[in-house]
């Protein structure tokens, strides 16, 4: 694992050498922001049927608005999202990404846009942080959920999926003793599932925007907009809107 991380910071460092990431004035001129996302993990970035939504959508689309510039999107598999930014391949990443000091050395994150923290879920009975150790525990592949866990070694055995919503169905499915997410993707699943329980809180973590390493005018426009719709009300009238609560991580 920790030889396929180093892989995969190598490469980004390589990309990101011969890449010519558009800074802000070239996206304003061009009047169009390129934005990429996963689509699969609601409600932050979800699919209505044919339709991209979710909290992160909605909230990029707000902050394009104030930047005066139309919005594109991609979207992609999680574990491609950060290679295909550094390849310049879209100017912007949002898609729930904890801000850590490994992926720090890849991309440039904005202020966090949201602040979270990562649960233990389980089938029929709520898991405590200790109990993970007996567990074989499900989890999206390239997440900050992979890391933490692995870190305090909190499983038997770690089971990685190419999607979130695929290391649910395996709970349900009995396949994997719980299951570790967002605590708002966590709250959502259980909306939908009744015998899913969510237990305690694993770790927490502040989740930003990330743009190309180097891209600091971008970076420094979206933290411009960001800190509009917090001022103006917006951010917490659409985080109210999903969650009921606000999930900023303060001012
Ligand atoms: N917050 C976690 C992380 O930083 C999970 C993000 C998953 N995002 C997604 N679009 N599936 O890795």
């Amino acid at each position: 694992m920790k030889h396929c991380l180093f892989a995969v910071i190598l490469s980004l460092s390589v990309f990101t050498s011969g890449a010519h990431a558009r800074p802000l004035e070239a996206i304003k001129k061009s009047g169009k922001l390129i934005a990429a996302t996963e689509g699969q993990f609601p409600p932050f970035n979800f699919f209505k049927g044919t339709k991209l939504s979710g909290f992160e959508i909605d909230l990029a689309e707000m902050l394009a608005k104030k930047m005066g510039v139309a919005l594109e999107w991609k979207t992609l598999p999680f574990d491609s999202l950060l290679i295909g930014l550094a390849q310049d391949r879209y100017d912007l990443v949002i898609a729930s990404h904890g801000v850590t000091p490994e992926r720090q050395r890849a991309v440039l994150f904005t202020k966090p846009h949201y602040c979270t923290g990562g649960v233990a879920v389980g089938k029929g009975k709520a898991p405590s942080k200790a109990s993970l150790k007996g567990f074989t525990v499900g989890v999206q592949v390239g997440t900050s959920y992979v890391t933490e866990l692995q870190k305090e070694h909190l499983f038997k055995q770690l089971k990685t999926f190419p999607k979130d919503t695929d290391a649910v169905q395996s709970l349900m499915a009995g396949k994997v003793d719980a299951w570790v997410s967002d605590r708002f993707v966590a709250l959502e699943a259980v909306s939908k599932n009744a015998a899913l329980e969510i237990g305690e809180l694993v770790f927490t973590e502040r989740v930003a925007i990330a743009v190309a390493l180097g891209n600091a005018g971008l970076a420094d426009g979206l933290n411009a907009a960001l800190d509009f719709v917090k001022s103006d009300g917006s951010y917490v009238k659409l985080s109210n809107q999903y969650f009921k609560t606000d999930v900023s991580c303060g001012r």
